[in-house]
């Protein structure tokens, strides 16, 4: 990556800081996002992902750093980075008062488009976002994830190279969601560049070239889904129970053990109160998993329900974004 200048790249932050008052927000975050890829930005909230997307897509002004989109410089040609961009705001901005059909021609005339390219486009995306019946019908009637449906159409009308997208799928059902996941890789595979926040770990694992965990204002890790996942010792075996005086004295047993296996010695399981369920670090391999029921035998524990958990980007999450006790080398960034 050091041989790339922040020309080559269709997003480049250096330094990035910004600040609200005396609270700090982004504290100095380094990215680098090649043409073509998905870059996904992961945080709690309030971590400062939509912060990031508003600096990077012009509608504030950052602090300090050296920012560049689509090889502009933001701080001296704001216009060319509005030029190459589309933007999805968190929070949708479609007009209710109009019908889905008008907010689309909105926005080919805003972006200048001869009036029959405007009428085609509009129509296309509408087809393309299952937005047709609903066409003619004032927006303040659609659902949440109709309305989503068209803020993100509205966003691809000037044709964008690089686009912005803040938590496209929240509100989305299933179905929807797998339909705008066909639809970013669809773009992505015609050379755009999508820079996407979310709250689904899953949609970063599905769609992210690379993925960067927000956390304290730093990058806490950056890398494929892959390399994270490789970040964490997330693996453990869960039992559940049903009955609460079974879950508290499993809970008594498991602090009590001795290093009978070796799942069990390394921490002893964390009780989860709400759930009744009792969690053995375990890497899921068939000898831990025999020594660690050969224990609850022996010790007489019959939960309800047992699952194996292997690592997934939930438990990068949590390890880099919690308060629990991370060690230090995993919250270095894989570069
Ligand atoms: N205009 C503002 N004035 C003051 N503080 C702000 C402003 N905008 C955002 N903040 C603060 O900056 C921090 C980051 O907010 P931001 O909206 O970027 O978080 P986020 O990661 O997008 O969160 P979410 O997942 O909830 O969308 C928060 O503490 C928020 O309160
Ligand atoms: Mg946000």
């Amino acid at each position: 990556m050091t041989t790339t200048t922040p020309h080559s790249l269709a997003i480049a932050a250096k330094g990035l800081r910004k600040a609200y008052g005396d609270k700090t927000v982004l504290d100095g975050i380094d990215l680098a996002v090649p043409a073509g890829t998905v870059f996904s930005l992961l945080g709690p909230n309030g971590a400062g992902k939509t912060t990031a997307v508003k600096i990077l897509s012009t509608l504030i002004t950052a602090d300090a750093g050296e920012l560049h989109v689509g090889g502009h410089d933001l701080a001296t040609d704001p216009q060319a980075v509005r030029a190459a961009i589309g933007v999805t705001g968190q929070f949708s901005a479609v007009d209710g008062l109009i019908t889905g059909e008008e907010n689309m021609l909105l926005m080919a005339d805003l972006h200048l488009l001869p009036r029959s390219e405007g009428r085609r486009t509009a129509a296309e995306l509408l087809e393309r976002f299952d937005l047709v019946d609903a066409a003619q019908k004032p927006v303040s009637t659609y659902s949440g994830g109709m309305k989503r449906r068209l803020d993100i159409a509205m966003t691809l009308v000037g044709g964008p190279r690089i686009i912005f997208l803040d938590e496209p799928t929240t509100g989305l059902d299933p179905r929807s969601r797998h339909n705008m996941w066909g639809i970013i890789r669809e773009l992505v595979s015609g050379g755009v560049t999508v820079f996407l926040t979310t709250q689904y770990l899953e949609e970063a694992d599905e769609l992210a070239d690379r993925i960067a965990v927000l956390s304290d204002g730093r990058i806490a890790a950056e890398g494929s889904a892959e390399e994270l996942k490789r970040l964490v010792p997330g693996g453990h075996v869960r039992l559940r129970f049903a009955d609460p005086a079974a879950y508290r004295s499993a809970a008594v047993a498991l602090r009590e053990v001795t290093p009978l296996a070796p799942g069990l010695a390394r921490a002893g399981g964390t009780p989860i109160d709400e759930a009744l369920s009792l969690q053995i670090p375990s890497d899921g391999s068939q000898r831990e998993l025999r020594s660690i029921l050969d224990w609850l035998d022996s010790a007489g524990i019959e939960a309800d329900e047992l699952t194996v958990h292997t690592p997934d980007l939930d438990d990068v999450f949590f390890a880099l974004t919690g308060t629990a006790d991370v060690p230090d080398q995993l919250r270095k960034a894989v570069r």
